[in-house]
């Protein structure tokens, strides 16, 4: 326990950390002495563009996103419970929901000690398992649920329901700033000028952050989870990660107020305080975690409203078909795909699998098996049987799965009562990666309300 209680000297004090991206030169399993290693050399050319998903997957290449679904029905049809990529050196891809679903309740076996799948492995040096450097998702039992336990009160029903008239308000000053619209002839971008800003102001909010900072939110996150096949010690934004959360920490030192980070800085483990480190990677989590779920999945369901005019107007006609339809946007367009660690060498299913292989956990794929799912690729808005993946299986499910859908159900619910006809208008951009939404969304406004 010593080692995650402060002993009395802030982060200031002790000596600067290496930056998250720092990358040692070191190659080979596992070696000590590393913050960030590689098992291959990094290659550029290692990471082009893919041929086939079914047998060189992978999830950084911009072309997966896009065709998802289609791939991961394409691996289910082949045959292929676990697909493998020689990419990142070394990467199975559960694609059922049973194996999706034994690998997340398995923490023997995997552990969440790096969650995002990059060209470079969390190294000896950086905080390993149990805690991880974003604690409670990168940390595995016993410590995880020490940590988890300090995050369930802040995300409770009865803290997160109080929100929902600023995020109403949030939604419709975002509407009231696209200005005039012309009915049949006005494009607006659902994803830049709508989704990306509601889940970016209310976590800054709830931490207590500059809402001037939201863009560097937003580029934080690009840094973290988009550009993780490019070269080891590039991603400057993650650095700069580090750097901003130790200001905000210091800056809630010396001024204490009613915001999740100061509560962060008060909270014990164990009667113990827990130190700046272990509190800052938690906010980093949030910051994280907060931002391009949501937004992702608010433009997700958006882009399909836009597509599905017939949905559209049930949810208009029938509005008690939202509590329904909520949890169908959640399955057919989950997000968050989640990675893990081999943590010892075993065979799963008889894929031999090495200490240190990367493991992606695509709970979006699990929310489509069929064996799981009747006609998972049709998106039935009151599917009644709908107990999805979205939020994750087993220890890690997602915390803030409250805060997600209130702010899902807010954000649909006030864009298509102000807009009860729209339809795509141009080409869509989607992220690149784990999670997955669309990031350019045109969209023609057909219709506004009175
Ligand atoms: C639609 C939006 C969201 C989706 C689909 C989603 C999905 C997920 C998933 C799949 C996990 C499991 C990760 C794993 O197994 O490794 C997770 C964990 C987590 N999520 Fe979310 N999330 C969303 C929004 C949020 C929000 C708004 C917050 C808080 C601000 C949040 C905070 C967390 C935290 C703290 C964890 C870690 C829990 C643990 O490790 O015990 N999420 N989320």
């Amino acid at each position: 326990m010593t080692d995650i209680v402060d002993d009395n000297r802030t982060t200031a004090d002790r000596e600067v950390p290496q930056p998250a991206n720092y990358v040692e030169p070191i190659f080979g399993s596992a070696p000590a002495g590393t913050h960030v290693w590689q098992r291959v050399p990094y290659v550029a050319d290692h990471y082009g563009p893919v041929d086939d998903f079914t047998v060189d997957f992978d999830h950084a290449d911009p072309a997966y996103n896009p065709i998802a679904p289609q791939v991961w029905k394409e691996l289910r049809e082949d045959g292929c419970p676990v697909a493998h990529s020689d990419r990142y050196g070394g990467m199975w891809v559960p694609i059922t929901h049973d194996t999706v679903q034994e690998v997340a309740y398995d923490t023997e076996n995997f552990t969440s000690r790096s969650v995002v799948v990059s060209v470079g492995r969390p190294g000896d040096l950086s905080l390993p398992a149990p805690i991880g450097g974003a604690p409670p998702i990168t940390s595995d039992p016993p410590f995880h649920g020490m940590a988890r336990r300090l995050l369930l009160p802040p995300f409770a029903p009865k803290q997160i329901e109080p929100w929902e008239p600023e995020i109403r308000k949030l939604c419709r000053d975002l509407l009231d700033q696209m200005g005039d619209i012309t009915a049949g002839e006005t494009v607006i971008d659902a994803a830049v000028q709508y989704a990306q800003h509601i889940p970016v102001n209310v976590i800054g909010r709830m931490l207590g952050f500059p809402a001037a900072d939201e863009d560097l939110f937003r580029k934080f996150v690009h840094d973290a989870l988009e550009r993780i096949a490019e070269e080891p010690g590039t991603r400057e934004g993650m650095d700069d990660l580090g750097k901003y959360i130790l200001t905000q920490i210091q800056d809630h030192h010396e001024h204490p107020r009613d915001d999740l980070t100061s509560y962060l800085l008060n909270v014990e483990i164990d009667g113990q305080p827990v130190n700046d480190d272990i509190a800052g990677g938690m906010i980093v989590l949030l910051l994280i975690a907060g931002i391009d779920t949501t937004w992702s999945a608010i433009g997700s369901s958006l882009w399909h409203l836009a597509q599905h005019p017939e949905d559209h107007q049930r949810l208009l006609d029938d509005p008690d078909v939202m509590t329904f339809a909520l949890e169908e946007f959640l399955r057919a367009y989950a997000p968050v795909t989640m990675a893990r660690m081999v943590a010892k060498d075993h065979d799963f299913h008889g894929c031999p699998m090495k200490q240190d292989d990367w493991v992606l956990l695509p709970f979006p794929a699990a929310n489509r098996d069929p064996l799981k799912f009747e006609d998972p690729d049709t998106f039935v808005v009151d599917r009644q049987e709908n107990r999805h993946a979205a939020f994750g299986l087993g220890i890690h499910r997602c915390l803030g799965s409250n805060l997600a859908r209130l702010e899902l159900k807010v954000a649909i619910e006030e864009f298509i009562t102000r807009f009860p006809r729209f339809e795509l208008a141009g080409d869509v951009r989607w992220s690149v990666g784990q999670i997955r939404g669309p990031r350019v969304m045109p969209v023609r406004i057909l219709a506004v309300a009175d």
